[in-house]
Formats: structure tokens, C-alpha cells, sequence
């Protein structure tokens, strides 16, 4: 099915709901977060390259997006009538950061990055190239009006959308040296660690929370192929149970903490939203909603169940056994949930995005923000 036709498809089985209203007016949009969200951080800070077919839907080249094509941020973006947010640490070809910055980067976690880390750029670090990012736009702003074109103005800080989506790799990543047990018993020190940056965001002035939950970890081929050899471990629709239960866990106690904070934070606003059950009901109810394989990669090698391969990541050729093999893209991506193993497809963030803004699965509720997705383009 062509994009078009499948986000018509999906908003014809969205109920409208009226809920209080949020405003989508923000002049700026601060992101913080790990590859469900990262335009170009970790692509630009040189720690890895990607390939075509990376971006070759939309983009038609990589563009810093662990896909192959628009994130759910590029999507929120256009629905607030903006343009897509720069990586911090992009620098050449003079990028604005007028309407904001995105400093979340692949791979990174919630608790501070150790020598064995994916990312250096855990959620503390984000926090701290935030504030370096504020000092100096305030430092420029007071030289005149130079730099207007290119940096937000005073009152951006307070009045804009600070955004995250962190904790995936937190638990995923985790699951490779611990028990599930263990897991779950380190949620709190996660959600420590996150609580301590998002007070240090509001005693500096932030006021509007954006909290995406995690999804359904053990949904992605990636953990399929690694934990769900045995069949005891998955649940009804092929996913990991160890791996959603402690999804689940996080979720629960990152609801009662963006409550506690809501009740803390008098003169602010915390919206959380629940991707966990939009993500978890496209792949219970795929067909549905026009898509054909909910659990395997489109961008992948090894074929079918899941199209997954740990040692070859997407676009990469690799030597076995004397030839050479290339992880490919599917020929249509439309049809795929999951981009890479790892990562959704723009059509599966297209259609996240599209439930996210039926104000539904967020609290406190907002009411449906469809009039703006009409205006997305395909
Ligand atoms: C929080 O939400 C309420 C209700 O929508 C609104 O009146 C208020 O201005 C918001 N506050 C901030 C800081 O965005
Ligand atoms: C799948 O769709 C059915 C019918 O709308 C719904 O009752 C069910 O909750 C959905 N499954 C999940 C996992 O959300
Ligand atoms: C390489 O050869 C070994 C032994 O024949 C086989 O088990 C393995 O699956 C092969 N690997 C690949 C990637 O084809
Ligand atoms: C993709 O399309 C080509 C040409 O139509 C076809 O030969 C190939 O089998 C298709 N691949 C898949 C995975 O469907």
C-alpha cells in the first residue's frame, strides 16, 4: 500500500475523543533521547557511518536516521508546522538552531555511559550540552542581533517543548549481562538518574515535559533473534515476555514519576505518552492498519522469520565463509514494521505518530490533532 493510502486507512479507524487542550504552539523544540530519535548526533560525532538504503525513502540519502526514512520526532515536527530539528553537533552548512536543537543520540542510555557503552552521550550529557547550548546562545544573543536566523530567541527556553524518548537501551542493552530479575530491581536507579535531568531542566527554566514510555522491546527481531530461541519465552504474537514485561515495569514507574513531577512542577505541564501500547497494537493488529510483516526486518540479512543478523547491520556487506553478503532493503518498506531490527520503519513512525496525535494514548489527554496531520507531506 502507498504511504497515503495507509495513513488515510489509519486515521479512518481513529475515534475522535475531546479532551482538554494542548497547545501546539511552541517556539522551539529541545529533544533528548537514543536513535528512536536522534537526527544526525551520533552520525556527526563520527562514531559510526550509515549507508543506502538508509534514508532512501524520504531523505533519498542518509540523513543521520537509523531508517529509511522520517522518525517520530520529523513527523511531531511537521504536525507543530516545523522544520525537522538539527543535531547538536552538526556543523557544516551553517544549521539553524532557531527552532530548537536535538541532542539525542544512538545508542545512548539513561545512566551514565561506561567504557563498555554504545554511546558517550547518556542522558546527564545531553542535559550538559543542553546548558552549554543555552550559555551560549544567551552569551551570543546579548552581542545584538547577528545570529537571529540561527539561534532561538531569550524566551524560547521557557516557553518551548523539552522532548524525550530515552531508556530503550537502558533495558535492552542491559538484558545481554543480567537476568530479567535484575533488570527490573535497576528500573529505579534509571528513573533516578532521569528525574535528577529533568529537575535540573526546570530549575532552568523549563516548563513543557514531553515524556515518551518505552516500546515493547521484545517485539523487535533484533531481541527475537537473540533471546526468543526457545518458544516458552514468547508470548502469544512471537515477542520476548522477559523483555516487554520489564518495558512494561519502566513504563509504570516512569507514569508515576512523571505524576509525582506534574505535582511538583506547579507551573509546568507533563505530558506522557504511552507508545508502548501503540506500538504493541500495531503489532497485534498489523494487517489492520495496512502493514504485512510486524516482526521482520525489511533492512536486513538471513531472510525470513526475521530477516536479522547481529554481525551485518543494515546497507553493510560482510565476508561468510569466502563470499560476500549484503544486509538489503525490502522492495517495499511500506509493508514492514521494523526498519532494521531495531529500528521502525518510517511507515510504522508514521503511524505511531498518527495515533500520538489522536490525544488518546497521552496524559493527561489532549484532543485530536488531526487537522495538522492532514497537512503532513507524503
Ligand atoms: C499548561 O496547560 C494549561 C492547560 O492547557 C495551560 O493553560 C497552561 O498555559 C500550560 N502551562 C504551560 C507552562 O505550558
Ligand atoms: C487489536 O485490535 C482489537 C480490536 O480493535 C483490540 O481489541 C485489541 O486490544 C488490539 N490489540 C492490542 C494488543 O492492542
Ligand atoms: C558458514 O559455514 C558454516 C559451516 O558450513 C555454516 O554453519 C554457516 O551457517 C555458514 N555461515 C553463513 C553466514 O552462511
Ligand atoms: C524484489 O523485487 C524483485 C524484482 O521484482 C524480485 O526479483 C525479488 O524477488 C523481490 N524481493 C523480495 C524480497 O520480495
Amino acid at each position: 500500500m502507498v504511504p497515503m493510502a495507509k495513513f488515510l486507512a489509519s486515521i479512518l479507524l481513529l475515534i475522535p475523543f475531546a479532551f482538554a487542550d494542548v497547545s501546539f504552539n511552541y517556539p522551539a523544540v529541545f529533544n533528548f533521547g537514543d536513535s528512536n530519535s536522534d537526527t544526525g548526533v551520533r552520525i556527526a560525532a563520527g562514531l559510526e557511518s550509515l549507508e543506502l538504503p538508509n534514508g532512501q525513502t524520504y531523505f533519498r540519502r542518509p540523513a543521520g536516521r537509523f531508517c529509511d526514512g522520517r522518525l517520530i520526532i520529523d513527523f511531531l515536527m511537521d504536525a507543530m508546522d516545523m522544520p525537522f530539528l538539527n543535531a547538536y553537533l552538526d556543523s557544516v552548512g551553517a544549521p539553524s538552531f532557531q527552532k530548537g536543537c536535538n541532542f539525542a543520540a544512538a545508542g545512548s542510555a539513561i545512566l551514565p555511559a561506561t567504557a563498555s557503552s554504545v554511546s558517550p552521550f547518556s542522558f546527564g550529557i545531553q542535559v550538559a550540552q543542553f546548558f552549554r547550548f543555552k550559555d551560549r546562545v544567551l552569551e551570543l544573543l546579548g552581542e545584538g542581533n547577528k545570529y537571529t536566523r540561527y539561534i532561538p530567541m531569550v524566551d524560547f527556553f521557557s516557553q518551548g517543548l523539552y522532548m524525550f524518548d530515552i531508556g530503550q537501551n537502558d533495558l535492552a542493552g542491559a538484558f545481554y549481562s543480567k537476568t530479567e530479575d535484575q533488570v527490573i530491581a535497576s528500573i529505579p536507579t534509571i528513573l533516578v538518574e532521569f528525574e535528577t535531568g529533568l529537575k535540573q531542566l526546570y530549575n532552568q527554566g523549563a516548563r513543557r515535559f514531553w515524556i515518551h514510555n518505552t516500546g515493547p522491546l521484545g517485539c523487535l527481531p533484533q531481541n527475537i533473534a537473540t533471546f526468543g530461541k526457545d518458544p516458552l519465552k514468547l508470548d502469544e504474537l512471537g515477542c520476548v515476555n522477559a523483555h516487554n514485561r520489564a518495558a512494561k515495569l519502566f513504563n509504570l514507574q516512569l507514569h508515576a514519576l512523571c505524576t509525582k513531577l506534574q505535582g511538583q512542577f506547579a507551573d509546568a505541564n507533563v505530558t506522557y505518552i504511552d507508545i508502548f501500547s501503540i506500538k504493541y497494537n500495531l503489532v497485534a493488529n498489523f494487517s489492520r492498519y495496512g502493514f504485512e510483516h510486524p516482526t521482520t526486518a525489511c533492512c536486513g540479512y538471513g531472510g525470513p522469520p526475521l530477516n536479522y543478523d547481529s554481525r551485518i547491520p543494515c546497507g553493510q556487506t560482510k565476508i561468510f565463509n569466502g563470499s560476500s553478503v549484503t544486509a538489503k532493503g525490502c522492495n517495499d518498506t511500506t509493508e514492514y514494521v521494523s526498519w532494521d531490527g531495531i529500528h521502525y520503519t518510517e511507515a510504522g513512525n508514521l503511524h505511531v505518530s498518527s495515533q500520538i496525535l489522536t490525544g488518546k494514548y497521552s496524559d493527561p489527554p489532549f484532543s485530536d490533532k488531526m487537522p495538522f496531520l492532514l497537512k503532513l507531506k507524503f
